[in-house]
């Protein structure tokens, strides 16, 4: 059965937990719903997972509807929810609702977006499209955090704060990033909705990891990451025989050859 915003939200209350993973076209969106996880998240994490950019604030609107085209076809159970990237909702209460019908109109089942926009949430809902939140250290204001640094550390009150007013808002469900252990277990207290943690330790109601962080696909290597498999090694291996066969005149052999 297809995962539904509505029952989304409700499986915090059943007591389970969400299972949550960011990846950017078909076959990777494919293998993370056959796995069985809730909601596929086309991320504009993209900017520094595919793009090479160390932030994501050069992501464009057009960019992420490219992405949620790409990622459609490969998922059919799981919530395809995508990000709406910055610059595409701060101007206006209007432009959030227009560029949230961009991502639906490309076949995002919802949208996610990054701090209180509390008005921007009512209204793209108003409209039939359900709203992720997003709090903690939001990816789109790191150069008015200073870098993607640890959030909650005095404890977390603001981050409260802000998840509380999304929650009463209406958002079906709240991501919360680089925060402490302690303040993310406040955040998930407070509100009705599923937190959704990455970096935010065991006490959210759900996880969500960047694909290409579980397989060993990412430049990087981060804290909040575990190797579920090095896809990394294994593709480097398997290029280098393959740049080796050519050369030497072993591929293609008969085999492959009509
Ligand atoms: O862009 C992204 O992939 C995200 C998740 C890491 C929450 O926002």
């Amino acid at each position: 059965m297809r995962v539904t915003a509505p029952a989304l939200r409700a499986m915090k209350a059943q007591g389970r937990k969400v299972v949550c993973v960011t990846a950017y076209d078909t076959p990777t969106g494919r293998t993370a719903d056959g796995a069985g996880v809730d909601v596929v998240l086309v991320g504009d994490s993209l900017g520094s997972v595919l793009m090479g950019r160390s932030t994501t604030v050069g992501v464009t609107l057009e960019a992420m509807a490219h992405h949620v085209r790409a990622t459609r076809p490969g998922v059919g159970r799981a919530l395809l929810v995508a990000d709406l990237p910055f610059g595409s909702y701060g101007a206006s209460v209007a432009q959030a609702v227009e560029s949230a019908a961009v991502l639906v109109q490309a076949g995002a089942d919802a949208v996610k977006l990054e701090g209180r926009y509390t008005a921007e949430v009512e209204a793209i809902a108003k409209t039939g499209v359900p709203v992720m939140g997003h709090v903690g250290m939001t990816p789109q204001s790191v150069n008015a955090f200073g870098g993607h640094r640890v959030q909650g550390r005095d404890g977390g009150a603001d981050i409260v704060d802000d998840a509380v007013a999304l929650d009463q808002a209406g958002v079906f469900a709240l991501v919360i990033e680089l925060v402490t252990a302690e303040a993310a277990a406040a955040v998930t207290q407070a509100v009705a909705c599923p937190t959704i943690g990455i970096g935010a330790g065991p006490h959210c109601d759900g996880q969500i990891q960047v694909y290409h962080d579980l397989f060993g696909l990412s430049e990087r290597t981060f804290k909040h990451a575990k190797l579920y498999g090095d896809a990394g090694s294994v593709m480097s291996e398997g290029m280098k025989a393959y740049v080796d066969e050519v050369r030497n005149g072993v591929f293609p052999g008969p085999e492959n050859t009509f």
